[in-house]
């Protein structure tokens, strides 16, 4: 089965019927980025409301930048982690002061910013500016390690450049984000990490995981 077969297939089911999330049918990298920090160790449903009233208070990198610390720690509190706020912070100030109070539109500027890894880089420039970037967290790792039946250790460094390297050589030109997005998705409601739903999978026909009844023994997590 080609790669391009299950992309597609991907990107339908995806249309046809992602759960609705207020950061989704965006480009704003600002709404992209603040929802890609919040959902880093938090679930949907809790980052949801977080989301609208952090929204409703700093509406821009511009409002954002203007904050006090301590308004800004406020909307946060309940989140947990709270250098993401620290960090977010930090991070529109030098977008105002540093790029002309936008996202930067270069992934090696991105990763300069405080807070701003490769999985965030990678999410907010493929969904805001169609950059061919993977995202990839723990969920694309195991839903990859299943299509492919990878057997390196996804806790390894080199498995999640490998794995990037790959989703990149078949990211959709023109829906880069969509691509990431639609992988994620497929992680959180059908590719669970215990009993995942094959028979509800849009690309159990592609899956390698599958035809060898590996499903539930992927991906291989080894800690050191
Ligand atoms: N988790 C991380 N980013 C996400 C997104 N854009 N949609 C849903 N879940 C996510």
């Amino acid at each position: 089965i080609p790669d391009e077969a299950w992309v597609r297939k991907l990107l339908d089911w995806f249309d046809a019927g992602n759960r609705i999330m207020p950061w989704r049918n965006t480009k704003d990298p600002y709404k992209r980025w603040i929802s890609e920090i919040m959902l880093q160790q938090t679930k949907v449903e809790t980052v949801i409301p977080y989301y609208e009233k952090f929204m409703t208070c700093f509406p821009n990198i511009q409002a954002l930048a203007a904050a006090n610390e301590d308004d800004v720690l406020k909307q946060w509190e309940g989140l947990g982690y709270y250098s993401r706020a620290r960090n977010l912070l930090k991070a529109a100030r030098i977008m105002q002061e540093e790029h002309d109070g936008t996202f930067p539109e270069s992934e090696k500027e991105a990763l300069k910013l405080p807070g701003i890894g490769p999985y965030t880089a990678a999410a907010v420039l493929s969904m805001a500016y169609d950059m061919p970037l993977s995202s990839v967290d723990g969920n694309v790792m195991r839903v990859f390690s299943r299509i492919y039946a990878l057997k390196e250790n996804v806790l390894e460094p080199r498995a999640v450049k490998l794995v990037r390297t790959k989703l990149e050589s078949m990211i959709p030109k023109d829906r880069p984000g969509d691509f990431n997005e639609s992988m994620m998705e497929l992680g959180a409601v059908v590719c669970l990490p215990n009993n995942p739903r094959c028979i509800d999978c849009p690309i159990q026909n592609s899956c390698q995981a599958k035809k060898s009844g590996l499903a539930q023994e992927l991906p291989i997590r080894i800690k050191k």
